[in-house]
């Protein structure tokens, strides 16, 4: 692992309820920051709003990154939250640099207007500091059957049309995992910022949306530093929505 510490200490499990249950339960001994647990199977994988997160055994990526950011202000947590977004499209970029890659707010990463990635953030807080910030990121690697879900899935491997070696995404992803969060590290937050704008799937395009029962449209302009989406409606006023506060409607 070319690395510092993202990627160090790396737990390799078989099968597990889920990555971030099991690296949640680790005491902190056994936990040091850049931890990563792994498994073939997730028995109980979660996805945001209580959803369920599916991945075939073995072939994908399921794995938490514990990460210890203990003098981070707990303001900032969501310029951690983006920057591990940026770090798994970067991953997902480098290995299918043809696709279209996208980060959907908040945080799911999409390849050719497809969802391949899916990050489960939770964060552990006492004392008004970090104890721990999970990182928990499935992404679908060499799986070509899925069940129907609404949010149309897509692995590497639709795409690119070889098989993956799961270790060395891995190593790519411990890898951008690090640099970016050295700069959150190093409070560069407008940096982090800057570069999610960058991938914001629909950035300064029309979106329909859906907002307390009724269908609107908007300019979506960009994310802010809590995590709310900004959208511009027709008198040029900026809205600001809360994740579940709002649902975009696509054609596809
Ligand atoms: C989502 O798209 O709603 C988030 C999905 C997050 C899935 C990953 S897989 C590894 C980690 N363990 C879990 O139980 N969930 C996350």
């Amino acid at each position: 692992m070319n690395t510092l510490f993202i990627g160090q200490r790396i737990i390799r499990l078989k099968s597990v309820e889920s990555t971030n249950n099991f690296a949640a339960s680790l005491p902190l001994a056994e936990a040091p920051e850049g931890t990563v647990v792994i498994a073939d199977e997730q028995t109980n994988g979660r996805g945001q709003f209580g959803r369920i997160w599916h991945s075939a055994p073995g072939l994908n990526i399921t794995a938490t990154v514990v990460l210890r950011p203990k003098s981070l202000p707990l303001n900032k947590v969501y310029q951690l939250n983006k920057a591990i977004a940026i770090a798994v499209a970067m991953t997902i970029k480098n290995l299918i640099p043809k696709a279209d890659i996208k980060i959907k707010w908040p945080n799911d990463i999409y390849a050719n207007n497809h969802k391949m990635s899916g990050i489960l953030t939770e964060n552990n807080i006492r004392g008004g500091q970090f104890v721990s910030y999970l990182a928990g990121i499935g992404i679908n690697v060499n799986q070509v059957y899925f069940p129907e879900t609404e949010s149309h899935p897509i692995s590497l491997k639709q795409i690119a049309g070889i098989e993956f070696n799961i270790d060395e995404i891995l190593s790519l992803l411990c890898k951008e995992i690090e640099v970016i969060y050295l700069k959150i590290k190093s409070s560069r937050f407008e940096e982090i910022t800057t570069e999610y704008e960058k991938w914001l799937w629909k950035k300064d395009e029309e979106v329909r949306f859906e907002f307390n029962g009724n269908q609107t449209s908007g300019i979506l302009r960009s994310v802010d530093d809590f995590g709310e989406l900004q959208v511009e409606t027709e008198n040029h006023r900026i809205m600001s929505f809360k994740h579940g506060s709002i649902k975009i409607i696509t054609k596809d």
